[in-house]
């Protein structure tokens, strides 16, 4: 049955750190080689932050972009909601720390973590907020600094991810207007294991032993979130088309979460779009987790790839394991 939200995306907008990483970089760090990388992953570089530089400032830099394009002053904002699984710090919350940057004064917010859905269940959430008509404008936001949590000496996985972020201004849309029309989101914990980050929490909070063991990084046994990545990404396809009665010719564009080309290129095959139909970025990004969805979005108005009333497809798998899927009408 399709959920749709009266609620619809009103500006995006993205930033990356200046700060690039090539392959050619990588090769002189860990054993690997721009061929591999290129051939098995389909990254060229990715962005990276210098020290100092957290999270909410890559946040904060995509939201005031995104408050200037859309000509929305930051006291108007009502709702904040993050998706990020590198919080500047374990607590407060990054929404209260982007609440304070960008002087949105009226604003609550909160995070949520739901690694490279993030930014897909947040946008459910935040729409949830608009679409009740109860908030006006809402700032839904997916900020990561991987390289925060990344062993640069594990080439399995420090030649995948990057730093990003990307801010969507979601409003209600009225009866008939164009906005959101479904959403499938699920979520499997048996896939844990297979992509985590051991220290830190209350499970194994910080000692000099956590450290030592190294903890305090991204642990993934990368076929299985391979496997899982290409079977449900095209699932959930698959799915939200059939539901609404569309077919794949039906949509203008598929923005899927940014983990590996042969991922989306598998999904792609499954669902026989066409590549003119599938927006890619993970050549100069890399995975940049909560940061993929919105950066796509961004990189596919700016192209000229999204015009109103298209039908758009949004889709992600990502750590736990989560999976989310969207379809919308683009709005503006
Ligand atoms: C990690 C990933 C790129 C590995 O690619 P793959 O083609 O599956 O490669 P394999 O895991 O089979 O490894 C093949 C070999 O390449 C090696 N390898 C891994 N990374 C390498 C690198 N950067 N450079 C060179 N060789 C590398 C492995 O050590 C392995 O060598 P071995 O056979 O001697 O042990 C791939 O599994 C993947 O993308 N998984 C999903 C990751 C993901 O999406 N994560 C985020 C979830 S949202």
């Amino acid at each position: 049955m399709a959920r749709p939200i009266a609620a619809k995306i009103t500006g995006i907008a993205g930033y990356l750190p200046p700060r690039v990483l090539s392959n050619a970089d990588l090769e002189k760090i860990v054993e690997t080689t721009d061929a591999w990388i290129r051939e098995r992953t389909g990254i060229s570089e990715r962005h990276l932050v210098d020290k100092g530089v957290a999270t909410s400032d890559l946040a904060v830099a995509a939201a005031r972009q995104l408050l200037q394009q859309t000509g929305t002053a930051a006291e108007e904002i009502d709702l904040i909601v993050t998706a990020t699984v590198t919080p500047d710090m374990m607590f407060p919350a990054t929404s209260c720390l982007i609440q304070k940057k960008l002087g949105a004064s009226r604003a609550w917010g909160f995070d949520l973590s739901a690694a490279c859905s993030g930014f897909l269940y947040a946008l459910t959430v935040g729409a949830q907020f608009a679409g009740a008509g109860t908030h006006r404008k809402v700032l839904v936001i997916g900020s990561d600094v991987m390289s925060s949590i990344i062993d640069y000496k594990d080439r399995n996985t420090c030649v995948l991810f990057g730093d990003g972020a990307g801010a969507a201004l979601v409003e209600p849309a009225a009866a008939g207007e164009l906005g959101i029309l479904d959403f499938h989101h699920d979520i499997d914990g048996s896939g844990a294991e297979f992509l985590f980050m051991p220290g830190g929490g209350s499970l194994h909070p910080a000692t000099h032993e956590t450290v030592n063991a190294n903890m305090h990084v991204v642990h993934q046994a990368g076929s299985n979130v391979f496997k899982y990545a290409v079977r449900r990404m095209a699932e959930v396809a698959c799915q939200l088309l059939q539901q609404n009665g569309f077919s794949s010719r039906d949509l203008a564009l598929v923005v899927p979460h940014q983990a590996n080309l042969r991922i989306i290129q598998a999904m792609q095959e499954r669902l026989g779009f066409d590549d003119s139909k599938v927006m890619i970025n993970i050549d100069r990004y890399g995975n940049t987790t909560a940061g993929t969805i919105p950066l796509g979005l961004r990189d596919a108005v700016a192209q000229g790839r999204l015009r109103k009333g298209d039908l758009v497809m949004l889709v992600s798998v990502g750590a736990g394991f989560t999976t989310g899927g969207m379809l919308l009408r683009w709005a503006y």
